[in-house]
């Protein structure tokens, strides 16, 4: 059951934007997060959640997409995100968060693929911006954004071929693929 779910669990970055998620939703996702593992259990991560649309496109407009795919860039309205969680770290807790927020994101994101949705970790944020705009607290560093919604977008997982491209492609029919190294590949040892 938790294999099938990491498998459903791909990034997703087309939506039904009219698909709403409510808050309710997203503090159980978080939930999630709260429950698993933290270096030291010092538990110091934040989160903003955001499913408005006013606050979604301020979020929406500091973000980027797919940077593989060079001529796409990103979303059309109608197939944004639903909603976001943004994990932040306080540094009133910790200077530093080890790979607490990767943990989070994938609770998070595992919560949210049970429930039928998608979604996909952001790292290419304008962090200085996106503080500003959300008027964020300043002891908090935003360390990831995840994107929620009801996927548009079919995703399918394949080997990496000869060549050992890694990169993610998107077929004529819009389908979405991942290379994956194989297990041999990866366990050295
Ligand atoms: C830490 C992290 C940061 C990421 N940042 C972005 C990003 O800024 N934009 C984006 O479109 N995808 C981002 N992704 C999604 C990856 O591109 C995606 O995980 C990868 O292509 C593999 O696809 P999969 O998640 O379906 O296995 C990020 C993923 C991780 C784990």
């Amino acid at each position: 059951m938790v294999k099938e779910l990491i498998v459903k669990n791909r990034s997703c970055r087309r939506f039904y934007e009219n698909y709403l998620i409510d808050i309710e939703m997203l503090r159980d996702f978080v939930d999630c997060a709260r429950l698993s593992a933290s270096g030291a259990n010092l538990q110091p991560l934040k989160y903003i959640l955001s499913c408005d649309s006013q606050k979604n496109s301020l979020i929406f407009s500091n973000i980027a997409w797919a940077g593989y795919l060079k001529k796409w860039p990103g979303p059309e309205e109608g197939e944004r995100p639903s909603a976001y969680v943004i994990i932040l770290g306080d540094r009133t807790i910790s200077p530093t968060f080890g790979c607490d927020h990767g943990i989070a994101a994938q609770s998070i994101l595992l919560g949210a693929t049970e429930q039928g949705l998608g979604g996909c970790m952001i790292n290419s944020v304008k962090r200085e911006e996106m503080q500003r705009v959300l008027t964020l607290p300043k002891q908090c560093e935003i360390l990831l954004v995840i994107a929620i919604g009801k996927p548009k977008e079919k995703v399918v997982i394949e080997p990496v071929g000869a060549k050992g491209d890694i990169q993610y492609w998107r077929d004529s029919e819009g389908v979405h693929h991942v290379p994956k190294r194989s297990l041999d590949e990866i366990i050295i040892g």
